[in-house]
Formats: structure tokens, C-alpha cells, sequence
């Protein structure tokens, strides 16, 4: 959905609209990944090889798990971020920023910074006051989560795996909310 001028939009998806929107979150991750980003998954990777993830997501955002927001320009997803809602008894103030996402073509337009408003007022707006993150050291996402208000903690050597192979640090931050 696009405002009348044309500008992008942000929005906090139910359940049967994560669904609809399947084909566009996965060229989404897609497009980030074959950028370079870390993000779960290893290259070659197909914007069909996404579209089960995003079911799963779908389906956690029916359940109350996670809430998902997106960007669209045009009427077509080009951004996301997820929080998941801790769920264990002793962290029902805790949520995990996750997949902070924006397609290739459409960097620089600020669509992060409005992405991660809309999902940490969201957040607050469900009792959440702590949001923890973490995002691959050296990539453009750690440069950027400062600007956010997010505190950077510290680095962990060797967490996972860049898409083509060869370890990759990962960063963690977390951020006061509500
Ligand atoms: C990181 C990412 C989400 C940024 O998205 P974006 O919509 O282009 O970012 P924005 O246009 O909202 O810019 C946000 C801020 O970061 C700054 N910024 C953007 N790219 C930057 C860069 N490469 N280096 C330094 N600062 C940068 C902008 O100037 C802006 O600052 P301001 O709002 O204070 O002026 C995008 O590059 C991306 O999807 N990367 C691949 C996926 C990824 O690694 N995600 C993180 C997973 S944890």
C-alpha cells in the first residue's frame, strides 16, 4: 500500500498480509544476501529459496512471536525488520531485533530508520523495554545502529559464516525502549 503521493510507507503486517507479501520479503532477502550480507544463510541463494522462512515467519506472527514490518514504494515490500517477543517467563520486557533488511534499490532513502522506529514503538506499544541485537562486525548495519540510539556491547570472533564461506564476527547491541 502507497500513500497517494507516492512516498514509501511503512506498515506492521498481520499474519495473512506476511503471507501475501511472501514473494516480495523473499526477493528482499535474496537481494541482501547475494549483497553479501550475513544473514542466516549461505550463497547460492534464490528468492524461492526464501519463501519457506517467510512462511515460518507468518506463521510465528499469527502465534504472537514476532512482529514484522515492512516498507513498500509502489505498492511492492522493499524493506523489513523483525522483533522477536521474548517468551520466557522471566523476559516478557526483552525483545530480539531481527532482519533489518532493504533491498539493494532502495538504500539510502531512509527506509532502516523509519523500519526500526515503527517496530520498536510497536514493541513498546506491547510492553517490550529492552531490545538486543546482533549484526556481522564490519558490515554497513553495525555502522549504522548507533545512529539509532542502539548501544554497542562488544564483539564475538567467529559466529557464523559470510554468504560465500570464511567466518564472521558478530557485533551485539542492545536499546532502551518506551
Ligand atoms: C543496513 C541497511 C538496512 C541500511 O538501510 P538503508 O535504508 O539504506 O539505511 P537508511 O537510508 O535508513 O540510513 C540510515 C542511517 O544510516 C546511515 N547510513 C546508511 N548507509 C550507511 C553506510 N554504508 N555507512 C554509514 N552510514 C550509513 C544513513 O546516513 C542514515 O543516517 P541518518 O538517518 O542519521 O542520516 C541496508 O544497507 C541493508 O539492508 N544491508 C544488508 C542487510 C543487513 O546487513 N542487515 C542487517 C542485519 S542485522
Amino acid at each position: 500500500m502507497t500513500a497517494p503521493d507516492n512516498k514509501p510507507t511503512i506498515r506492521i503486517l498481520d499474519a495473512r498480509q506476511a503471507r501475501a507479501a511472501n514473494a516480495d520479503l523473499s526477493e528482499t532477502l535474496s537481494d541482501c544476501i547475494n549483497g553479501g550480507a550475513s544473514l542466516g544463510f549461505m550463497l547460492p541463494f534464490a528468492a524461492s529459496d526464501a519463501e519457506g522462512y517467510w512462511h515460518e515467519i507468518a506463521d510465528a506472527v499469527e502465534a504472537g512471536g514476532i512482529i514484522l514490518a515492512v516498507a513498500e514504494i509502489e505498492g511492492r515490500v522493499v524493506g523489513t525488520v523483525q522483533v522477536g517477543l521474548a517468551s520466557k517467563p522471566n523476559q516478557p520486557h526483552r525483545g530480539d531485533l531481527m532482519k533489518l533488511l532493504v533491498h539493494r534499490c532502495a538504500r539510502g532513502l531512509g527506509l532502516s530508520r523509519r523500519l526500526m522506529a515503527a517496530v520498536e514503538a510497536e514493541a513498546a506499544g506491547r510492553g517490550r523495554t529492552l531490545l538486543v541485537l546482533d549484526t556481522a562486525t564490519g558490515s554497513e548495519a553495525e555502522m549504522i545502529y548507533p545512529r539509532f540510539g542502539w548501544q554497542r556491547v562488544g564483539v564475538i570472533p567467529d559466529y557464523a559464516l559470510w554468504p560465500d564461506g570464511g567466518f564472521c564476527a558478530t557485533t551485539l547491541f542492545y536499546k532502551r525502549i518506551g
